[in-house]
């Protein structure tokens, strides 16, 4: 008889067999470590990737290798780097390192997009970094480690880059198409959800971390930006039963300050399947506003880390996990948890896509199933109280993760299927299995990445 495999165990030694050395040290984990797949940049360290670890291994005991992941990010932060002879500005974070071996010595090389496929620019990466940075000070109470004079630059800088008065009129951060997750394009340009998100949380972050001297103004300018993002976000990306008969009467044309309809959203755009879709119960955020916009998709890492981090309302929280609980087929399916919903197809494939063949409708970032966003479900369902949603959710992984070689996504409109060029033994897969059995046996944990509520809600309404 075959030895019974042991889900756990053959994740924690997958875990182990990911680790990244430099210099004798652990500095991180890579992408993924299948050996039948194109490497392409799978064998590197991907800074959002890497937070899935970072969380197991801080819950673990391993807390040396997220301090050596931050302090050499740190250092790749500052680097001159270009995309043909154009430099961009310095703050923002890789979105991925390799170890190369150069002149008998071990070089770090880092990816700011100038390698990647289209070369997207990594901006979650530095909003990631300040998100991390407070988890490993919250696991060890090494605040040291953050008022190092290194730490606080290197913080400023991200937070000059994102704060920065630029050709815009709304507190959230206007960033271009695959610059997270959803590193392809796929009409997440303008001011997508995710993004949001982990701005919130990054600026809720460096309210902890920067030292209370504020020569420079930046600890004010995050406090009130706090307040006009957490407003803006709670008001306008909010969709509900409520909010879709406001918009479904809205006038368009409205000038001037006293407008309802602020954004200029026709009616006519809501797309059938929104209005056929969305429950009775629950509410989601939009996955983007902008002039004339309203992106109705359901983004899950941007919904679930609003509830993680407080940025929805106590109400507004409980509203989401209430809408993953109805749609459950639709979101869940056979492998928590799509990507986003529903998958854009022909005319609008082709045309947000760019006819990306990767991309085809309920595969990979468009519909796909990805293991990776259970721990964002369970932390959210812990958060909100939902512990039977979460049981349910990694009931499912546990039924195939281990078997089909923790695959990166699943295709399908309920994720039925290995995804066609899913990579095996995905890192940030085999890291949110564990994660989610830790959140589960010791809510405890939560607090890492989770935020209090905050009520500081600035509404300057005229
Ligand atoms: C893909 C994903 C991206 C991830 C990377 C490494 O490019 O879209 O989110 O960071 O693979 O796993």
């Amino acid at each position: 008889m075959p030895p019974v495999r042991n889900l756990v165990e053959d994740a924690q030694k997958a875990l182990e067999a990911s680790i990244m050395y430099y210099k004798g040290q652990a500095v991180g984990t890579i992408a993924a470590r299948d050996k039948d797949a194109l490497a392409l940049n799978y064998d590197q360290c991907f800074v959002r990737d890497f937070v899935s670890s970072a969380l197991v291994f801080l819950i673990t005991g391993r807390e040396d290798i997220v301090r050596n992941f931050l302090e050499i990010t740190l250092t790749l932060q500052s680097q001159e780097r270009r995309m043909d002879c154009f430099k961009p500005g310095l703050g923002l974070m890789p979105a991925s390192f390799k170890v190369e071996l150069r002149g008998g010595g071990e070089v770090l090389i880092a990816d700011f997009g100038e390698h990647a496929i289209a070369r997207v620019t990594p901006i979650d990466s530095c909003l990631w970094w300040m998100i991390l940075l407070r988890a490993y000070v919250k696991a060890t109470g090494d605040l040291a480690l953050a008022n190092r004079s290194d730490f606080q630059h290197g913080m400023r800088l991200i937070l000059r880059l994102c704060l920065e008065t630029r050709f815009d009129m709304y507190p959230t951060l206007l960033v271009p198409d695959g610059s997270f997750m959803i590193d392809r394009r796929m009409g997440v340009y303008g001011y997508p959800l995710e993004i949001q998100a982990l701005f919130y949380a990054a600026l809720r972050s460096a309210e902890e971390l920067l030292l209370p001297n504020d020569l420079d103004g930046i600890r004010t300018a995050v406090i009130e930006r706090l307040g006009h993002l957490a407003f803006h976000m709670r008001s306008y990306y909010w969709l509900d039963m409520q909010r879709l008969s406001e918009i479904y009467h809205y006038k368009g044309e409205e000038f001037g300050i006293s407008a309802v309809n602020k954004f200029n959203i026709y009616a006519s755009s809501i797309p059938a399947w929104f209005i056929n879709w969305l429950p009775d119960e629950g509410g989601y955020f939009a996955g983007n506003i902008g002039p004339g916009l309203i992106d109705f998709r359901f983004f899950t890492l941007g919904n679930l880390m609003s509830v993680i981090t407080s940025l929805s309302t106590k109400e507004q929280s409980s509203n989401i996990l209430t809408l993953v609980a109805n749609r459950w087929d639709d979101l869940v399916g056979q492998m928590p948890m799509k990507i986003c919903f529903p998958a854009v197809e022909d005319r609008d494939w082709q045309l947000f896509t760019g006819f990306d063949p990767k991309n085809v409708p309920w595969s990979y970032h468009n519909g796909g199933n990805w293991p990776v966003l259970l721990w964002f479900l369970v932390a959210a369902a812990v958060k909100t109280g939902n512990i039977p949603l979460a049981e349910n959710a990694i009931k499912l992984t546990e039924a195939r993760l281990g078997k089909d070689l923790f695959p990166e996504y699943y295709d399908g409109k309920n994720g039925r299927l290995i995804g066609k060029e899913a990579r095996r033994y995905q890192t940030w897969s085999i890291a949110a299995f564990l994660l989610s059995k830790q959140l589960i046996a010791n809510p405890e944990h939560l607090k890492l990445i989770s935020f209090e509520e905050d009520n500081r809600a600035i509404a300057c309404e005229f």
